[in-house]
């Protein structure tokens, strides 16, 4: 399967996943890494690599419209799926319906608890003994759609958000080549990720 990698940084996960690309049993290569940044540390990491990339600033313009030229990169590279790597933007209805079921999120929490920022600091200051990431779906809400997998990482006595992070990121880089591999490759789509996500996209 062919897939396109949305980041806004420093981009350790999609690195993570273009390296599990790299094995020879992996369903899945990465064919573009679009940025709505052009600082975007992780843009210069995918070109040494060799991969193709694309670059533009959202600012100034609306979200539908940056929207609609991530879209056409995207179609342009003959994408199947797309994985969301520390992506910061919102997506617009009209970008979530036209990847409806091929479009992957990864978050830095054991999702359904603390959607959106700051999810180590909320899980340190609940008090939690362990959180974790997850990847998800993408629907039209933020960080809800169906639950793929997830890592439960243990929350050590004086972990700072910074520590925190640092641990729970190398979860994740695991986490997610794992379950995009898992996910591309099955024959069907699952009933209960359908009924959450509605209509597929082709
Ligand atoms: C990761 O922790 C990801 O879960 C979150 O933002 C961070 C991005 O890091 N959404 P990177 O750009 O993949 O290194």
């Amino acid at each position: 399967a062919r897939i396109g990698v949305l980041i806004s940084g420093r981009g350790s996960n999609m690195a993570a996943l273009v390296y599990a690309a790299k094995r020879a049993d992996c369903p899945f290569e990465i064919v573009l890494v679009a940025a709505n940044d052009p600082e975007a540390g992780g843009l210069a990491l995918a070109e040494a690599e060799g991969i193709a990339t694309w670059a533009q600033s959202h600012k100034g313009m609306k979200r539908a419209e940056f929207d609609a030229l991530v879209d056409a990169q995207l179609r342009a590279a003959r994408v199947d799926y797309v994985a969301l790597a520390g992506y910061m933007r919102l997506l617009s209805p009209e970008f979530v319906t036209r990847w409806a079921g091929r479009m992957l999120n990864i978050h830095p929490s054991l999702l359904p608890k603390y959607k959106g920022l700051d999810t180590h600091e909320r899980a340190i200051e609940a008090g939690d003994r362990v959180t974790g990431c997850s990847v998800h779906v993408v629907t039209a809400e933020l960080d809800d759609g169906p639950v793929l997998g997830q890592t439960e990482v243990a929350i050590v006595a004086g972990d700072t958000p910074d520590t925190l992070a640092g641990r729970v990121l190398i979860a994740e880089h695991q986490l997610y080549s794992r379950v995009l591999a898992d996910f591309v490759a099955r024959e069907t789509t699952p009933e209960w990720i359908v009924a959450k996500v509605g209509e597929l996209a082709l």
